[in-house]
């Protein structure tokens, strides 16, 4: 066999995974529907999610790339034991495909507000100007180019392979990340009037709960945001020594990236309270809301600075295991050398996201379920094919893995191992059947 790549230290293994994890969707994608859904109540649904389904599904994701180290469609073909196996492996490789597509567009968007504000700002962007300010820019072509950037970027990092490229880029981002996360949120709590923006994220109105379309979104969000059922962890794990377990890993990944939303909550509620505006603005939450906020704040120049890059940094450590899926599935399917199947899947990508980041624009007229092509991928993304690829993984892993080796390769200890066996194999399945059923208002009682 021929020689694999592999991280260079654990620690890189987890803020790589962690890279992963924390992006556009803890800080874009969690306000704008906690906004919408309820505030603290969304919270403790996704917190549910999280620990009932998110958990045990990662820790089953990684171990089936750690076992395997394949990319994810051999992966299931080797543990399953049958090439027809490599087809439960697809969804994934699609998955990661559809959001490599649309995700640069919106990370291009942060990055052209970044540009923006270190050039001294968009102006005074109070008011009607800063939704003017936007639409005019996501209804023009421009955003093709700032998407094609944060591609570009990817590739570079991608091309320079695991260790020398995915583990050093996130070694360098992550502590920045964190460092910019923690000055902003620090900042926005010291505005007067903050507070209420922190009821908000910490105050639950219970009737969100009985809302099957909280949970939809709440598990949707899980998925995405801990980098689920898209093959990001397994094709991550596959570079993990065999030698190393996982359940520690797992769950640092998990808690690092809820405390991140949570964080990256409270700091921008707190700033959309202080200033009076609506924290139900939807997807365009951190891109017309924000600005208003900025313009009104004390150095929100540089705060609008800050806030951007944080979105561009967390956004690529994000986008680089979402091509590192499509490299992998190139290399080790086609024999591709790396900087081959680094630029075809960049380019693959990049082409594929022309029509979401024309969405707002000349394809406006498009819609698909209702919706403009970026909103619809990343709806069909979230709330379908990742909650029904969960289910896959997890009666796979359940299933047809051979159980006394799935539970050895999960690390844990025997007692715990048997119980997260028992909930890969019943209780995530029927949790996420039972909620896409139901928010389907294909159960009755709905609500
Ligand atoms: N988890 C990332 C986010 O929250 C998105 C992502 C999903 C990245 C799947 C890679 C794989 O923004």
């Amino acid at each position: 066999m021929s020689y694999r790549e592999q991280w260079d230290s654990d620690s890189g293994f987890i803020l790589a995974a962690l890279g992963s994890a924390v992006g556009l969707g803890n800080v874009w994608r969690f306000s704008y529907l906690a906004g919408e859904n309820g505030g603290a109540a969304f919270l403790v649904v996704y917190l549910v999610c999280v620990a009932a389904i998110g958990l045990p599904l990662m820790l089953a994701e990684l171990a089936i790339g750690r076992t395997a180290q394949l990319e994810a469609t051999g992966a299931f073909a080797r543990l399953g034991g049958a090439p027809r196996w490599r087809l439960a492996g697809v969804p994934s490789v699609i998955g990661a495909f559809i959001v490599l597509a649309y995700y640069p567009v919106i990370a291009g968007w942060a990055l052209r507000f970044f540009v923006e504000y270190l050039a001294g700002g968009p102006g005074t962007l109070s008011g009607e100007a800063a939704e003017r300010h936007f639409l005019a820019f996501i209804g023009s072509a421009t955003p093709m180019f700032w998407q094609a950037s944060i591609v570009l970027a990817s590739l570079l990092i991608v091309r320079g392979g695991v260790g020398h490229g995915i583990e050093a880029a996130n070694r360098f981002l992550m502590p920045l990340l964190a460092l910019l996360l923690c000055t902003l949120a620090a900042y926005t709590l010291s505005l007067p009037g903050s507070w209420a923006g922190v009821s908000f994220v910490f105050a639950p109105d219970w009737s969100a709960l009985g809302e099957p379309g909280v949970w939809l979104a709440a598990l949707g969000q899980a998925f995405f945001s801990l980098s689920l059922a898209m093959g990001a962890l397994l094709i991550y794990g596959s570079y993990v020594p065999s030698s190393r377990r996982l359940p520690l890993p797992a769950l640092a990944i998990a808690i690092g990236d809820t405390v991140f939303s949570m964080v990256a909550g409270l700091m921008i509620f707190p700033a959309v309270f202080a200033f009076g505006l609506d924290p139900a603005s939807g997807p365009t939450l951190a891109f017309i809301t924000m600005p208003r906020v900025f313009a009104q704040m004390p150095g929100g120049i540089a705060v609008g600075a800050a806030f951007f890059g944080l979105l561009v940094v967390a956004a690529i450590t994000s986008t680089i295991s979402l091509l590192e899926v499509i490299a992998a599935f190139l290399m080790e399917n086609l024999g591709m050398t790396r900087p081959r199947a680094s630029l075809l899947a960049s380019v693959a990508g990049f082409l594929a996201g022309v029509p979401a980041a024309l969405s707002f624009g000349v394809l406006a007229q498009v819609r698909l379920w209702g919706l403009g092509v970026l909103d619809a991928m990343d709806r069909f993304v979230s709330n379908l094919l990742l909650p029904l690829n969960g289910i896959l993984i997890a009666l796979f892993v359940g299933w047809i893995w051979h159980a006394a080796e799935a539970r050895r390769e999960s690390g844990l200890r025997p007692r715990l191992a048997a119980c997260w066996h028992w909930s890969i194999r019943w209780l995530a399945p029927c949790l996420i059947a039972l909620i896409l059923l139901h928010s389907l208002g294909l159960l009755g009682a709905a609500g």
